[in-house]
């Protein structure tokens, strides 16, 4: 039960980015190892999002353990000419269950707007994907003052209508936070994550109430069990400390703190 007195399962995911070899299974599998036990006794649920290449062959290591895979974007579309694009029905027959959308690398690198994203987040659920909507400000916008408006407005356009606590995460990145080794401060944090459940509640009911909002940017060992106890912050998207089991599992591990 979390501090609102709210039931939401956190969910910590590691976001390996373009990182990772056959030879990082060991990786993935010492978190397995340390993850033994009933599901249901974990303080969190646990997934890792790996490169595409190497989420069939984590699968079959995984596949009957506590780990969940994630791919980390998809095309809109479930087939067709669109080369190297790799379909959310891809992904789910590779042996994922959920796909990141919206990163703001995607957004940056690909020039992806919140309409793409949208897109891609219903092309995840039409494949029995759960969608994890990443959403974040950057340095400029948050010294300009604009966080939450660029926040909502980003959540609004990115997130199908008909999302629910199912089938959809939101992540709160902060762009500047990301990879950076900096962090809001918890009180930051607080008012970002208040503001997305207002606009959920808003828009979804109870389904907005029940929806996971994960904190991204420079979570690490050491802040983690801070983040994680800030009001409405319902887990964790890990980069960097995501790549070593043994940091991983201490973010997992402040749970059973919080
Ligand atoms: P970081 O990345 O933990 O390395 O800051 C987080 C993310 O981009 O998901």
């Amino acid at each position: 039960m979390g501090k609102t007195g709210r039931e939401i399962r956190p969910l910590v995911a590691g976001n390996w980015k373009m990182n990772g070899l056959k030879a990082s299974l060991g990786e993935a599998m010492a978190v397995r190892d340390a993850l033994q036990g009933p599901l249901a006794s974990l303080p969190a649920e646990v997934m890792i999002a790996p490169p595409a290449t190497l989420i069939a062959g984590f699968a079959a290591e995984l596949g009957s353990s506590p780990v969940l895979l994630a791919g980390q974007d998809c095309h809109p579309k479930p087939s067709g000419a669109h080369t190297g694009d790799i379909a959310a029905e891809m992904l789910k027959d590779a042996g994922a269950s959920a796909v990141i959308v919206g990163h703001s690398e995607r957004r940056t690198d690909h020039g992806e707007t919140s309409a793409d994203v949208r897109a891609k987040a219903e092309a995840a659920h039409r494949a029995g994907l759960v969608a994890i909507v990443c959403i974040g400000e950057t340095h400029a916008e948050r010294l300009a003052g604009s966080t939450l408006a660029v926040v909502c407005g980003q959540l609004e356009e990115s997130m199908p209508e008909l999302s629910t606590a199912a089938n959809t995460v939101v992540a709160y990145e902060p762009v500047w936070a990301i990879g950076t080794g900096l962090t809001p401060s918890p009180d930051d944090v607080k008012d970002v994550h208040g503001a997305i459940r207002a606009r959920l509640v808003a828009q979804l009911g109870v389904e907005g109430e029940a929806m996971r909002i994960l904190y991204g940017g420079s979570v690490k060992p050491d802040n983690a069990a801070t983040l994680m106890a800030v009001e409405n912050v319902d887990g964790a998207l890990v980069g960097g400390a995501s790549l070593k089991a043994s940091d991983f599992l201490a973010i997992v591990r402040a749970y059973e703190n919080v």
